[in-house]
């Protein structure tokens, strides 16, 4: 495990960028495994200006999303698709099929994860996922919880998580109750994981799911077990290591 520490959230969004530009540039029509949330915005900002630059090529790329909310369809402004079109997808060369996210809008949520786990394994897994982390050490919807699920499946969100991500719907009654997620090894057979934090209100999470022992009641501390991962923290997130 390299753990990177950094200064501030500009800084873990430069390095983040970096480190996915190196990632395509070595797998051009590679597989990129990609998150949403407040931690990748900067990042997606600075592979943006990469592409303007004329620096990055997405073309050949196919790209494949942590997880969606289950019930929003895609046109909603708090749907993932959305968030991926507006902060990425929409801004660079990326093929218009060549994204992928679990579809929040079925609601057979059997059907729905054993298409996505199918399509993601079809794809070859990612070359690089990208992953922020939750308070509670959650990666993706992988919630706390006693055993580590393995493939995609349907969570029901914590009320820790409905309360961080309520900040985005008008009420804390919009919050989706469920979700569609990758599972544990769906992330772990990615090639290369990077995970980033910023923020005090993820120390917990760094110290607990980098520093302590691996537990399904800390979902992200699985990754110490991953041979290839990369942690981006600021010296914020670090700040109870
Ligand atoms: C997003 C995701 C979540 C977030 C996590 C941190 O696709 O899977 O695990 O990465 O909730 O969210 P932010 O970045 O908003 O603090």
């Amino acid at each position: 495990m390299n753990i990177i520490k950094v200064k501030n959230y500009e800084e873990m969004s430069r390095v983040a960028a970096d480190i996915i530009a190196e990632t395509i540039k070595a797998h051009p029509t590679g597989v990129l495994g990609l998150a949403t949330g407040s931690t990748p915005i900067g990042t997606y900002q600075n592979l943006v200006n990469m592409y303007r630059d004329g620096k990055l090529d997405f073309s050949g790329l196919r790209t494949v999303n942590l997880d969606e909310y289950r019930g929003l369809p895609r046109e909603n402004d708090q749907s993932y698709y959305y968030f991926m079109h507006k902060n990425l997808f929409d801004s660079v060369n990326l093929k218009k099929d060549a994204s992928n996210l679990p579809d929040g809008s079925n609601p057979d949520a059997d059907a729905e994860c054993v298409r996505y786990e199918k399509l993601v394994e079809s794809l070859g897994y990612a070359d690089l996922q990208l992953l922020g982390i939750g308070r509670n050490g959650h990666i993706g919807f992988n919630e706390p919880a006693d055993v580590f699920e393995v493939n995609t499946h349907c969570v029901k969100l914590t009320q820790s998580t409905i309360d961080a991500n309520k900040r985005f719907f008008a009420s804390e009654a919009d919050v989706p109750r469920e979700a569609y997620t990758m599972g544990i090894g769906t992330i772990m057979k990615a090639r290369k994981v990077l995970i980033l934090a910023s923020g005090k209100d993820k120390a917990w999470a760094v110290k607990n799911s980098f520093f302590g022992p691996v537990t399904p009641n800390v979902p992200a501390s699985i990754l110490q077990f991953h041979q290839d991962v990369v942690v981006v923290a600021d010296e914020d997130a670090m700040s109870e290591v």
